[in-house]
Parts: C-alpha cells; structure tokens; sequence
C-alpha cells in the first residue's frame, strides 16, 4: 500500500470522468471570466510577460509592491558583470558561449556572494535555510518569489537558489530579491554546459531502445549497462537527481555560509508556491516533534491528496511508460487530470498533522530536515547513487528502507503550507505544461483561508500502519556506471 500514486494513475478513466473534467474546464473558464469583467485593465500591460486575460486575474491577486517580481525588463544598471546588450525589448542577452558559461558559474560557486546580507544579517543557527531547485520555468519562480516575499518571518531566512541552467534573465530576478538574503549555486554539470560529452548526450552513446547485443556489436559508449527495463541511458532524465543530490551535499558540506548551520532546511523547487504561515508552521512542526515525536526526522509541508493524478508531471509519465510498457499508452493518451477537491482542505486541517513514515510519491514537497538527518542520508550515498532509479524521491526512499538505521519518519502539514503549480493543469493539450491556471487557483484558496492559518498549536494524527514494504524494483533510467560514478563524486567525505 505504498506505492500510492504510480499505481493510481493506471486507474481507468471512465467516460463519466470525462464529463466531470469537461464540466469543471467549463466552471474554471467561466470563473476567470467572471474574474475578468472586474480587473482593472488602466495598468500598463506592455510591462508584464505574455499579459492576457488569465494574467489578468492572477496578478489582482498580486500586491502591487511585488509586481516588480512580474516584470521582464530588469532593472536600469543592473550590472550583471558579463559582456553583452539589451535588445530592444530591455532584455540583457549576454553573448555567451558554453565556456563563458562555464567560466561564470565557476565564479559565482567560488564567490559565493550573499546578496543583501548587509541588511538582514548573518545567518542564525535556527535561521531556516530555504534550498530552492531551479531549472528555466522562470514564469513559476516570479510567483514562488512572490509568495515566499509575502511570507511571515522570511527577512530571517536564507534562499538558496541552486541552477541547473544559466540565464541572465533568472539571474537578474533572483538577484532583485531585496525581502532576504539570497545566494545562488550552479549544479556545474549540466547538461547545458556538456551538451555533447557525459553528462549530457555523448554521440557515441547507446541509442536508449537498442538490444544489448546489437549494442555490444556497435560498441557504444554505455553497451554494458542498459537499465532494468533494457533501456539505455537518457541525459535528459539523468539531471534531476544528480542535481538534487549535488545541492544537498553542497549545502550541508561545502558551502561556507551553511555548512555548520545546525538548524532545518527547507527544500522546494522552482514551481512550488508557499503559504504565507509556512516558516510559522514549519518551526512549529519543529517545536512539536521535539516535545511529542522524538523518531521524527523529517518535516513535510505539501501533501498530495487523493484526488490528485500524478499524470500531469512528465517525468513521471516518463517513469509509468517505463514500468508498463505492456500498457502501450501513449503520452497522448495519458493527461493530466487535477480536481477542485485537493487544495480547499487547508482549511478543514488547518493545525493537523499526521505522523507517519516517509513516502516519497506523498512527501516529497516542501521537505525539511537538519543536519543529524543528514549525516545519517550521506552515509547510504551508495544506495543513492547505484539505485537504478532516475527519480531521487524514490532513491530517498530506497534508503530508507534499505540502509537508516532510523527509517525516514515524518510529520507532514495535513493543511498544505506547499503547493505544487507547475502541473500541466487543467489545459488538455499534450504539451501545455506552462499552464498558470493553478498559480490563479492557489491564490483563492490562500486567500480564503487566510483567517485559519497561524494555528497556535498542532494536533497530531498517527497514520495507520502499513504492512511491511515489500523489495521494489526500482523505475530504471539509471542503470549506467557512469551516473553511479558521478553522483558518488558528489559526496565528498
Ligand atoms: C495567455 O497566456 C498563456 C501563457 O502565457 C497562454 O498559454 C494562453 O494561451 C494565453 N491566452 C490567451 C487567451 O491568449
Ligand atoms: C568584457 O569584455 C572586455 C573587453 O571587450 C574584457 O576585457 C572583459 O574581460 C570582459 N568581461 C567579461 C566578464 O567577460
Ligand atoms: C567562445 O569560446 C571560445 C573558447 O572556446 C573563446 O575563445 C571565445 O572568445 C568565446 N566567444 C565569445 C563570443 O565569447
Ligand atoms: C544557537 O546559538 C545560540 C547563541 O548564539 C546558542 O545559545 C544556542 O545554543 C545555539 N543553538 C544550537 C542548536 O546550536
Ligand atoms: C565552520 O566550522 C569549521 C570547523 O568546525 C570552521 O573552521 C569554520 O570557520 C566554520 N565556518 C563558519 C562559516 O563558521
Ligand atoms: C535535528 O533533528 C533531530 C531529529 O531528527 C533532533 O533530534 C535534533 O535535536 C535536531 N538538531 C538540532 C540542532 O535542532
């Protein structure tokens, strides 16, 4: 029983559900027309990126001193301190090169700048340290910037912002957050910087669906080692779990500002969307597990609820088509599906928390842990490293089961303080996973909720016990020695 969402998804969707989706679509357009008919349009669109009317709704429910987090031009002498020019739209479009690139982020993880530490301070032992992953979905991380620049207690806190892709236009956001101090990491082996050699796409690589022997003829670079599945290696889903993987250990092992920082860390991702009492509920959380749960060594903001269907990420379409092949589904076939019942139970739970053990399709969002959790996760780096498993949740579970002494036990926000709004939301077209439909709907939800958040106390919930897991195979996609390799280089002891 847990395994909870990769199974779900294959539930079969029924015509009834069909007629229930198109219902809602229509009750959500209807909504942000409605919404429309009350936006004031004498602000000046020509600002604010692809501005229309779903934008329109979403930004009256952004405080107007925040706006500036919407707006693509950066600000006027920003220095960027890289060779390159505005283009006509106010753009700075750096003519960079891979080896610029490279150059660049060389410096910065040496330099390790805080930005606006001169204002806020130097970081405090019960500090909480906010550890943010960021690929290039800039439209969702203006909105995760403009709920975490809402959020009470955040001038405390420091933002982590670890890349695995450069661009100037992330850049110069993440370096006007003027509402705490802030310091960026880049993931030095990227795909964007090794677009031709490991990690990213060698030409004598393996192609991902030939047969071994064949493979084993062509002598390609990765013959020996398809996955599980018989498949070889795909860079592109490789990046996510040796990038989650690199910030952890540099975060608690390497950077200067954090790695004697004792207090709890916070991992989210870059369309992930805070509520403004996360801090107050997390260093609750924090406070409780030490009076009331003692074997609790992980603290879980965002719960998925039932009702939800994972489909919508693609990764894990990705990981689905890979364990069931028999099914012979195609990406077309599977969408993604989210109903109205998920986010309103904030309020119906508003100080609940359940105690439970850690299961990473559930409890993977908004994560926090201290160092003592750590230290006892960086000694299972193998089981990390050599599980065939591209999805680095299910390579956390995999050690727990299999190595922690302590299992991963965790208290988990019943009343969501993390939403996840990069779904490829209610929009049933194949691609659309730049959908803000969920960014429109989170904010309602917030807001009316707002007079049940800031409990003053938790009320714990114990999960029912689970039968014994059995041994999973994992979901493949990492069967390469060379993924093993670097990601154990990664952890340096
Ligand atoms: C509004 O913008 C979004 C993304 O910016 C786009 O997907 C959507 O199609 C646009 N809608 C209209 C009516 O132009
Ligand atoms: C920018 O260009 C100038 C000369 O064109 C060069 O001296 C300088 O090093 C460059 N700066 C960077 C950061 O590349
Ligand atoms: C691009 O990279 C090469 C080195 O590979 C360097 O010599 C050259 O100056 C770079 N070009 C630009 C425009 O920065
Ligand atoms: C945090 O720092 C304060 C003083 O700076 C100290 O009294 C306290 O013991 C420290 N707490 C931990 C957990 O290190
Ligand atoms: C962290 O601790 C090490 C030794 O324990 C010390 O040398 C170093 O200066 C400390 N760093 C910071 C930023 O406090
Ligand atoms: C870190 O968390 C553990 C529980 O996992 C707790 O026992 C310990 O007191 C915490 N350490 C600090 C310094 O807060």
């Amino acid at each position: 029983m847990m395994s909870t969402g990769r199974s779900q998804i294959w539930r079969r969707r029924s015509g009834l559900t069909f007629w229930i989706r198109a219902g809602l679509i229509l009750i959500i357009v209807i909504f942000i027309w409605v919404q429309m008919s009350f936006v004031d349009f004498g602000r000046n669109p020509g600002s604010f990126s692809d501005f229309n009317e779903s934008q329109a709704a979403i930004l009256s429910m952004v405080p107007v001193v925040l706006h500036k987090f919407l707006a693509t031009k950066p600000k006027n002498g920003t220095n960027l301190g890289l060779n390159g020019s505005y283009n006509n739209l106010g753009f700075y479009k750096a003519n960079l090169n891979i080896s610029d690139i490279k150059r660049s982020i060389a410096q910065y993880n040496i330099q390790q700048t805080i930005y606006n530490e001169d204002i806020f301070g130097p970081l405090q032992n019960d500090s909480i340290v906010i550890v943010i992953q960021i690929h290039d979905r800039i439209t969702y991380l203006r909105h995760l910037i403009i709920s975490l620049a809402q959020a009470r207690g955040i001038s405390q806190a420091l933002l982590v912002f670890s890349h695995d892709f450069y661009d100037e236009e992330i850049n110069s956001l993440i370096q006007s957050v003027d509402f705490c101090k802030v310091i960026q990491i880049f993931y030095p082996y990227s795909i964007q910087t090794h677009p031709h050699e490991f990690p990213g796409e060698d030409p004598s690589d393996c192609p991902r669906d030939i047969k071994k022997d064949k493979a084993l003829q062509m002598k390609c670079n990765n013959a020996l080692y398809p996955d599980l599945y018989g498949h070889y290696r795909e860079a592109k889903f490789t990046q996510t779990k040796h990038h989650w993987w690199w910030k952890v250990n540099r975060v608690f092992n390497q950077l200067e500002v954090t790695r004697n920082h004792t207090g709890l860390v916070l991992f989210l991702e870059e369309d992930h969307y805070v509520a403004e009492d996360f801090i107050h509920v997390l260093k609750l959380m924090e406070r409780t597990c030490k009076e009331a749960c003692r074997h609790c060594n992980i603290l879980s903001l965002g719960t998925y609820l039932k009702t939800y269907n994972y489909f919508g990420d693609s990764k894990k379409k990705e990981a689905a088509l890979r364990t069931k092949h028999q099914l012979k589904k195609t990406f077309a076939e599977i969408q993604p599906s989210w109903t109205f019942q998920v986010l309103p139970s904030l309020y119906q739970h508003p100080q609940k928390v359940e105690i439970t053990p850690w299961i990473s399709s559930k409890h993977n969002m908004g994560m926090a842990f201290n160092r003592t959790t750590w230290n006892e996760i960086v000694k299972c780096a193998a089981y990390f490293c050599k599980y065939d498993d591209y999805n680095w949740d299910w390579s956390l579970q995999h050690i727990s089961q299999n190595c922690l002494k302590q299992k991963l036990h965790a208290m988990v926000a019943r009343g969501p303080r993390v939403f996840h709004i990069g779904e490829c939301g209610v929009h049933h077209k194949k691609d659309n996973c730049g959908s803000t439909a969920v960014i429109s709907k989170v904010q309602k939800v917030l807001r009316a909720a707002k007079r049940h958040l800031y409990p003053d106390y938790l009320i714990l919930t114990y999960a029912a016990v689970l039968k014994k897991n059995k041994l999973r195979k994992g979901n493949g996609g990492w069967g390469d020695h060379r993924d093993h390799k670097l990601c154990l280089g990664m952890t340096i002891r």
